[in-house]
């Protein structure tokens, strides 16, 4: 029996997806990265160890698991080495990975046209070049993993054009020093010559584990709300984080996948510019911060946050297909005595009920809330849901009302052990 789990993000990003995937991964026979790049950061706890992970999948923990790196996540070599040899000098096995030879990569120019762009743009990246890289991609003039081995002579002279058009940019238009085609060149013949071992063909791969039924998890990045597409443009990332995008963004078709599963917190938070319309600028707000250290894993930046907000998950629950959810940090909310979770939007005098599809309206909503009474006791040791608090009981049956999904999973800590598992996700 084939069994392939998508698992995406349903906010903003940085919902639990690390700890969700590596909770699976322990059944997992193949995990598989298919979107974004170095922008996500991806926490994993096990005992008192915290691994922090950018562009390597979620399950490289357990070493039987397979861990693909899919054709739609955007590579910088130099983030990927210095990822591999952290987690080799704490005595992780990497001889699982593989990556995708149809990979984008992140040229050191994307990130320095990334940084200069953001100045006029400020949607706050994570100036990891993820953009310029995708842009690129899009644009026909980006160049791919595998182009640096296979027919290295035809990369050289695109190469070489490519690196004399973006001087142009960088010191033309803003007046800063560009790069030494040549010192670029070396240096990413190096890179790629430690990361030929793990080159491959990650369709061909998944494609065959699931063919041999084995269990196969694909690990979103980012999340719903930071779509290209279906996000809060232009305050996105510029990859799918959607549920449709493991099936692009790995090479398979969408007959394959069985279940969605959401990962949401029992909050919300955003990191970088844009609409949020549960966000509180208040004492609750910081509560919330300090209570679920929202701090970002990548930039160290502060996460927003706010309340719950239903509307989204609901289009989440919508865009994604999910099948099911995963509620995460539910222990962080239990110091509150009330618990708000926004329903719907007031928008010049109307109520809305859906998702609205442009950002400047969704800046002039706000939010309804109905109020839910907290349950003021520590739920991080709890591992049964009948073991919750009444009103931790309540709380996670009006989420999974309000958006029309189950929950498989409610998490109350950061460690695998601060887990409940409502039903299992693989066949
Ligand atoms: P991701 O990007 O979706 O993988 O999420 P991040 O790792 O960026 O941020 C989630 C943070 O919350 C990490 O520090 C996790 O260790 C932590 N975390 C995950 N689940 C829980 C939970 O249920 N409770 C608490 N208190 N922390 C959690
Ligand atoms: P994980 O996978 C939260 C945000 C940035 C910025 C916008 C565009 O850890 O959930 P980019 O560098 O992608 O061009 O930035 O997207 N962003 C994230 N926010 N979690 C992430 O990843 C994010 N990756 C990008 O803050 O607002
Ligand atoms: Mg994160």
């Amino acid at each position: 029996m084939m069994s392939a789990v998508v698992l995406v993000g349903a906010q903003w990003g940085d919902e639990g997806k690390g700890k969700i995937t590596d909770f699976l991964a322990e059944k997992a026979d193949c995990v598989v990265r298919y979107q974004g790049g170095s922008n996500a950061g991806h926490t994993v706890e096990v005992n008192e160890e915290v691994f922090m992970l950018h562009l390597i999948p979620s399950g490289i923990l357990y070493p039987r698991t397979l861990c693909l790196v899919g054709n739609g996540v955007a590579v910088d070599m130099e983030n990927m080495l210095e990822e591999l040899d952290g987690l080799k000098k704490r005595g992780i096995d990497t001889s699982n990975l593989r990556i995708s030879k149809r990979a984008p990569l992140v040229m050191p120019y994307h990130k320095k046209i990334d940084e200069l762009e953001d100045r006029t743009a400020n949607i706050g990246t994570t100036r990891r070049g993820i953009g310029p890289t995708y842009a690129d991609k899009i644009n026909r003039v980006g160049f791919r993993i595998g182009d640096l081995v296979d027919e290295p002579a035809a990369f050289v002279e695109r190469f070489k054009a490519q690196v004399a058009f973006k001087n142009r940019i960088i010191e033309e238009i803003y007046q800063e020093e560009g790069f030494d085609y040549r010192l670029l060149l070396d240096q990413l013949m190096d890179q790629v010559g430690l990361l030929k071992p793990y080159l491959a063909d990650a369709s061909l791969l998944v494609y065959n584990c699931i063919r041999e039924g084995k269990k196969v998890l694909f690990e979103g990045a980012q999340g719903t709300l930071l779509d290209i597409d279906h996000g809060t443009y232009p305050f996105v990332t510029s990859s799918h984080p959607t549920a449709g995008g493991a099936c692009v963004g790995t090479g398979i078709g969408p007959t394959y996948i069985n279940r969605v599963l959401g990962v949401a917190k029992a909050y919300t938070t955003r990191v970088g510019e844009g609409p949020f319309p549960t966000e509180l600028n208040d004492a609750t707000g910081e509560l919330l911060r300090q209570r679920g250290a929202e701090f970002g894993t990548t930039t160290g930046r502060p996460r927003r946050c706010g309340w719950l907000d239903a509307v989204v998950l609901r289009y989440a629950a919508r865009v994604n297909g999910l099948t099911d959810l995963a509620i995460t940090k539910l222990d962080v909310l239990d110091t509150f005595p009330r618990i708000n979770i926004c329903v719907a939007y007031h928008y010049k005098g109307q109520l809305l009920n859906e998702f609205p599809e442009n950002s400047e309206v969704l800046a002039n909503c706000n939010p309804e809330y109905i109020e839910l009474p907290g349950w003021q006791e520590d739920i991080s040791g709890v591992t049964r849901l009948e073991d919750l608090p009444e009103n931790a009981r309540r709380y996670v049956a009006k989420v999974e009302e309000l958006c029309g999904v189950p929950s498989a999973i409610v998490a109350v800590g950061p460690r695998r052990a601060q887990t409940i598992v409502q039903h299992r996700l693989f066949g």
